[in-house]
């Protein structure tokens, strides 16, 4: 497969730290960001041909920053993962504090948002490519405890879904649910049972080429690896 230029939010540990491992390994040239300065100085170090920065994507001026950084040093995205996303403590929709309601809105439905006004034209000027949108069974389905992240990944559902219906045939946009794994994520919401899930380095073995396998026909697709 030819070389791509891929951009991923929340690159520091999770989901998005393992893709990005998988990513490089097959040859693909990744631009990264999360807000963690430290572990975004680790990744820079260990993977120099590779770009790293400091963003909150809950802040639209920081991913206008980055992407002027992107587009001057690595070029356009072929392929979009918004993958950074947070989870409130779990708690009865009711007992949910309201700073803690508007962090997910902000990081899981705005910050996917500010990626996508950012880094949409000129991927379309560009040609066109692929945005992946991660969703989650709470996308789809629910649970008590998590209403917050239910809505926000409900949202991200619908929003891909108008966004489809937006672009030009050059552009794909999917919801992509990444299944059930451990990460910090999980350990939020499951306790010491995320334990017994798939480890982040397994996940990525499927998620890589279904992200990778994306084409024009899937787009609006709520698609899960
Ligand atoms: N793990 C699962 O089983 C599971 C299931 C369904 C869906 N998901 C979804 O998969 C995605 C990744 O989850 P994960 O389990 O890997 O979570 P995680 O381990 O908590 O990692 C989340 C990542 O997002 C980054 N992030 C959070 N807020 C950010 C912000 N404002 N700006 C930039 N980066 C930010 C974090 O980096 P910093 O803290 O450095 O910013 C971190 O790199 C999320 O969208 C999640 O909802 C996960």
């Amino acid at each position: 497969m030819a070389q791509k230029k891929i951009l991923i939010t929340g690159v520091t540990r999770g989901l998005g730290f393992a893709m990005t491992k998988a990513f490089i390994e097959q040859g693909h040239h990744v631009a990264g960001a999360g807000r963690s300065k430290k572990q975004i100085a680790q990744l820079s170090a260990e993977f120099p041909d590779h770009a790293f920065s400091v963003a909150d994507i809950a802040d639209d001026a920081s991913v206008e920053r980055w992407k002027e950084n992107v587009l001057d040093t690595v070029g356009v995205p072929d392929v979009v993962v918004n993958n950074a996303g947070v989870i409130h403590a779990n708690a009865a929709l009711w007992d949910v504090p309201p700073d803690e309601f508007s962090r997910v809105i902000d990081v899981n439905i705005k910050g996917v948002f500010h990626v996508i006004r950012q880094f949409c034209p000129p991927m379309i000027d560009n040609g066109g490519g692929v945005i992946v949108n991660f969703s989650s069974t709470w996308g789809r389905s629910v649970s008590a405890q998590v209403a917050p992240y239910c809505a926000s990944k409900f949202a991200v559902e619908g929003l891909t879904k108008a966004l489809a219906e937006d672009l030009p045939s050059s552009m794909t946009t999917v919801a992509l649910n990444p299944g059930v794994i451990h990460t910090e994520m999980l350990e939020s919401c499951f306790g010491a049972q995320a334990a017994q899930c798939m480890k982040p380095e397994e996940w990525v073995k499927a998620a890589v080429p279904k992200i990778l396998g994306i084409t024009q026909s899937d787009n609006g697709a709520s698609l899960s690896v």
